[in-house]
């Protein structure tokens, strides 16, 4: 049998929060509902963060009662603070996410605090939503380049992902922000991580700025990693990663995965149609 290998579609959170036209919670919905009836088993829907920050996750408690859930399908959210994990909880989320980043200079744009402060953040978010029985996973961003302070250290990466499985996330999602790595840097970095972290609790999340999100994630397949985020269309980026483009389209790397023999679970035709109404939903086309 395939050995199986899954996609966590980023489409309706990191995809669309960057869209600088609002998108409707109508169209928000429509899109998680094409997903959900793709084959994936896990969907990042929307985030529980400051409106003033990021305007287009505004609306994340109506899309989460909006969405049509269906079975075998985990529906997670972005929660950066306690506040954020008691609207996702309130939302009926199934699974939450904490964001942290490996440079100084992200952690600052991004959530404006230290890495070291966002630690400490982070511990109670995940300790009461690991005793409420919702999973929690992790992400470090920046994790070879930083926007603001260029190349970034594998043993900085390897410390934030040791801490943030240590806290109990369940699975620690390492995110090339701006699409910058290369098979060498993100090589170096999976060496680092792997002496701090089990290989079967990591995921890669590359955005494809310079074109090369397939080449990295195949690196990381090569050493053993078997779950990858993507966004459907290529959706996306960060507003405060500036110059990061849409993370790897879902169907480039669910055709790659079939391409080597990997079972997916992902069904191309409906890939296909969640791919037009992601489109439609970019202001820039
Ligand atoms: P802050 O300004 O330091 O915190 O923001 P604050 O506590 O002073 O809050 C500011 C305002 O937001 C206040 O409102 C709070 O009440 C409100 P005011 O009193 O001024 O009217 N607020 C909230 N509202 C709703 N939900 C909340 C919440 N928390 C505070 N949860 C904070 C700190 C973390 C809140 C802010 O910086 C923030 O929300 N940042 C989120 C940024 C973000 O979402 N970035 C994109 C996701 S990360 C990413 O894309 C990378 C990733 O894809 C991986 C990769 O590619 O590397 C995951
Ligand atoms: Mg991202």
């Amino acid at each position: 049998m395939a050995e199986r290998v899954t996609l966590v579609e980023m489409g309706p959170r990191d995809g669309l929060q960057n869209e600088p036209a609002p998108v409707t919670t109508a169209d928000k919905i429509r899109l998680v509902d094409a997903l959900s009836g793709c084959g994936f088993t896990r969907i990042e829907v929307t985030s529980f963060v400051s409106p003033k920050w990021v305007p287009q996750m505004a609306d994340a408690a109506e899309v989460m009662a909006g969405i049509a859930r269906a079975d075998g399908v985990e529906y997670s959210a972005l929660t950066p603070n306690l506040r954020g994990l008691e609207a996702a909880m309130q939302a009926g989320v199934d699974a939450v996410a904490v964001f942290g980043s490996a440079s100084e200079g992200f952690s600052q744009a991004n959530i404006n605090c230290s890495v070291e402060e966002s630690l400490s953040r982070f511990a109670p978010v995940v300790a009461n939503a690991v005793e409420a029985g919702i999973k929690v996973r992790g992400y470090v961003s920046c994790v070879t380049d930083c926007p603001y302070d260029g190349p970034v250290q594998p043993k900085a990466v390897a410390r934030v992902a040791a801490a943030l499985s240590r806290m109990g996330c369940h699975e620690i999602s390492l995110g090339d922000t701006i699409g910058k790595g290369k098979p060498e840097t993100v090589s170096a970095m999976l060496d680092a991580v792997m002496g701090a972290v089990p290989t079967e609790r990591l995921a890669g999340h590359f955005h494809d700025t310079d074109g090369r999100a397939l080449e990295n994630i195949a690196v990381c397949l090569e050493r053993g990693v078997r779950v990858f985020d993507s966004a459907i269309g290529g959706l996306g980026g960060c507003p405060y990663a500036p110059g990061a483009k849409g993370n790897v389209a879902t169907e480039a790397v669910a055709a790659m995965l079939a391409e080597r023999g990997y079972d997916t679970g992902l069904v191309p035709d409906k890939l296909r149609d969640a791919a037009t109404v992601a489109r439609s939903l970019r202001s820039t086309g």
